[in-house]
């Protein structure tokens, strides 16, 4: 679900003054503000767009402008470049990664593939350009189900780099795959023993939890989803309070399309930090992107032939996630 953006610009006056300037030099550049939902608010409030990582992919490809400016992690500006080769794609850090890729470099991944002949290597969205390079179909948490679907009964399915997701489409599809050992570090954290606290606390809560989150937390939500599903939900339901196991970024958008209910942020465990923000989104801030569309860098470049090898399964997820389900 695209979320348009508010005419707020910053929560402070300065954050405002801020807030103008980034929105003079977007159109100044002639580009595009693409932003995940676990961005910090007074960047979600500057976007032209905010969605999930399928939503972000596809706003990406038909987007028009000179210029994306990205607010999200760097393999979501890789999608946008690998599928908008024309646009010049800018991401205020460059250093804004992802534990889900970090665990999946793509020799070992060449090797494990090659230990599975004839296998189908479905692929999370969350990992380098490299992987998705050597993968038959990339997925997102919303699109994962629906494709793997698809797949013949048959076939054995290899799934990297996300093992809860993978364990919880394995759930789902009630079908086993091969799946790679890695975890997101934010969703990975996330503590049962809190979140039965929580509930205890409020009774009347329902939980939403994204598919990155161990079974231990996934087997006491009541809705699980990509962000965009778990905004969806608690749009839809009901209830007036809502434990949010997901990165407390899409809280903004809760809180502005859902007024009058409360959502409670589910906290990390014992951590290095025991909290539940992405290190990784919350590089970009109002300062860098001012300077990256100030400077016109950092730019995102991916050389011609890895780009061109990533686009197939990347043009492969969009056709399938567009298909009638089997
Ligand atoms: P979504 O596609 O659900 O937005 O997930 C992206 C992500 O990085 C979750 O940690
Ligand atoms: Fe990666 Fe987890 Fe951050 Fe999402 S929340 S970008 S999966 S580290």
């Amino acid at each position: 679900m695209p979320v348009r953006p508010t005419d707020a610009v910053g929560a402070t006056p300065a954050g405002a003054a801020l807030g103008e300037e980034i929105l003079r030099l977007k159109r100044e550049r002639g580009a595009i503000l693409l932003a995940h939902y676990y961005q910090d608010p007074e960047i979600q409030d500057l976007a032209d767009f905010v969605g999930d990582s399928l939503e972000l992919a596809r706003a990406a490809q038909r987007a028009q402008a000179k210029v994306i400016v990205f607010c999200g992690v760097r393999f979501m500006a890789e999608v946008a470049k690998i599928l908008n080769p024309a646009a010049e794609v800018l991401i205020p850090d460059l250093e804004a990664g992802c534990s889900l890729e970090e665990s999946c470099p793509p020799e070992a991944y060449a090797r494990w593939r090659a230990e599975h002949p004839g296998a189908f290597a479905a692929t999370y969205i969350n990992c380098s350009a490299a992987v998705k390079a050597l993968s038959d179909v990339i997925v997102t948490s919303s699109s994962a189900e629906r494709i793997l679907r698809q797949v013949p009964a048959d076939t054995a399915i290899l799934f990297a780099p996300d093992r809860h997701l993978g364990a919880y489409l394995e759930r789902k599809l009630g079908r086993t795959m091969v799946l790679w050992p890695g975890t997101c570090i934010v969703h990975e954290q996330f503590s049962e023993k809190a979140l039965a606290e929580l509930k205890t606390l409020h009774p009347g809560a329902l939980v939403a939890a994204h598919p990155e989150c161990p079974e231990a937390i996934l087997r006491q939500a009541d809705h699980v989803g990509s962000t965009t599903s778990i905004l969806r939900y608690v749009q839809q339901s009901p209830a007036a309070e809502f434990l949010i196991a997901t990165e407390p970024g899409i809280i903004h958008q809760m809180e502005r399309l859902a007024p009058g209910k409360r959502f409670i942020p589910v906290p990390g465990g014992a951590g290095e930090c025991g909290c539940n923000v992405c290190p990784h989104m919350r590089r970009n801030t109002l300062e860098n992107l001012h300077a990256c569309l100030r400077d016109g860098g950092p730019r995102l470049e991916l050389p011609e032939d890895l780009r061109v090898a990533a686009r197939k399964p990347l043009e492969r997820m969009l056709e399938m996630a567009a298909a009638p389900s089997p």
